[in-house]
């Protein structure tokens, strides 16, 4: 029989059981595959960590959240081994080796994308499925994770809406999306929040504090302002912007590093950008101010239907192109289909909401504010 192993690897999300099971069942029950799974993501398949997956492991584990793998977010070329960092790509192809597998199946979101393309450059045969509850991964139309994450979101807005109204305050509260802000503009649109922030259009806050005072002239005495995490100001954005051009320019790798430090220094101090942003609305609007952080909550849990579908659905077509030798893909949500996309143009490819994007569109005609000129 053919072999295979599979890892889960980056932040964990609702649906990752859901697609091991997908892509495991077909594979063993009916292509004749035996399957074992690598624990902790790519440090796993460097320690040679493994968990033999069979029938019985993976039943029951479709409405389970997390993965029952485990994950890291440890790269093959950047490995923290001791005190050192260093490349164990090879490594981890003796350890595929070893196993005698005919492929890697390897879940994740955008940096797996990037890691799994690594040790397909090495010659390992590699299959890969687009989750986060980012929405962030290109050429997908959406991630697993993604939908659950927004259902706990939009939920949260709902429940911060009566404490906001009966206390006459402000809430802001801040969604995940790494750079991205798809889980913020959704679950904003979804929960009527009355201001979405995002980073893919910097904020005046001075326009945000406006937008407040329009609502308390109009007799709406409380405001939801919902937040990305990536979310900057126009004055962030242009150091940031900044930054990144001179390194792009930098004429030496030294100095390349010396701005690399320099934009991880920007990224710590906004650490706590919503607390800040939090106590200026305070100040500007001239009412009381909440912060509310959702955090890992958005990562928990049963999936949603939706996801435990896509999941699924990936993750068995997933098993189809195992079974013909078609390697070197992730497999994309394209409308109701599941096709395989070279993984060389979805590696280091972010997908951020696109400007003209309809549900942009949707907020502004609600009236949600931006941030922006149309506020
Ligand atoms: O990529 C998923 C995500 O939850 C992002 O939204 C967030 O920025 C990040 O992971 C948090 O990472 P960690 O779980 O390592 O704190």
């Amino acid at each position: 029989s053919r072999n295979l192993g599979i890892l889960t690897s980056g932040g964990d999300c609702p649906g990752l059981n859901a697609a091991i099971r997908g892509v495991c069942k077909p594979a063993i029950n009916r292509f004749d595959f035996q399957a074992i799974g690598f624990r902790d993501g790519f440090r796993g398949l460097m320690q040679d960590r493994t968990l033999r997956l069979e029938d019985e492991l993976l039943s029951g584990i479709l409405t389970q959240g997390g993965t029952i793998l485990g994950t890291s977010r440890d790269k093959p070329n950047k490995m923290p081994v001791g005190d050192q960092v260093l490349d164990m790509t090879n490594v981890m192809v003796e350890t595929y080796d070893r196993h005698h597998l005919d492929a890697l199946i390897c879940l994740g979101g955008g940096g797996t994308q990037k890691n799994a393309k690594l040790l397909m450059d090495k010659g390992l045969n590699v299959i890969t499925l687009p989750k986060t509850i980012d929405n962030d991964v290109g050429l997908t139309d959406i991630t697993f994770g993604f939908d659950t994450a927004l259902e706990i979101a939009t939920d949260a807005i709902d429940k911060l809406h009566s404490t906001a109204t009966s206390h006459h305050r402000i809430i802001v509260v801040e969604i995940m999306g790494h750079r991205a802000g798809w889980l913020a503009l959704g679950a904003g649109v979804a929960g009527g929040a009355d201001v979405v922030l995002i980073p893919e259009i910097p904020y005046d806050l001075e326009r945000v504090a406006e937008a407040i005072k329009k609502r308390t002239k109009s007799g709406k005495r409380f405001s939801i302002v919902a937040v990305a995490e990536g979310a900057m100001s126009t004055k962030e954005h242009a150091e940031f912007a900044a930054a990144k051009k001179r390194k792009q320019e930098a004429p030496d790798k030294e100095t390349k590093q010396k701005i690399k430090a320099e934009l991880a220094s920007l990224d710590r101090a906004r650490g706590d950008h919503t607390v800040h942003l939090t106590h200026l609305l305070e100040e500007l609007v001239g009412m009381e101010a909440r912060l509310t952080i959702l955090g890992h909550l958005q990562r928990g849990g049963t999936p949603s239907a939706a996801d435990r579908l896509l999941a699924t659905q990936l993750g068995t077509k997933a098993a189809e192109c195992l079974n013909e030798e078609q390697f070197g893909v992730m497999i994309a949500a394209r409308g109701h289909d599941a096709v395989p996309v070279p993984l060389t143009e979805v590696a280091g490819n972010r997908k951020l909401v696109p400007l003209d994007h309809p549900w942009l569109e949707t907020a502004r005609r609600v009236g949600t504010c931006l941030g922006d000129e149309s506020a």
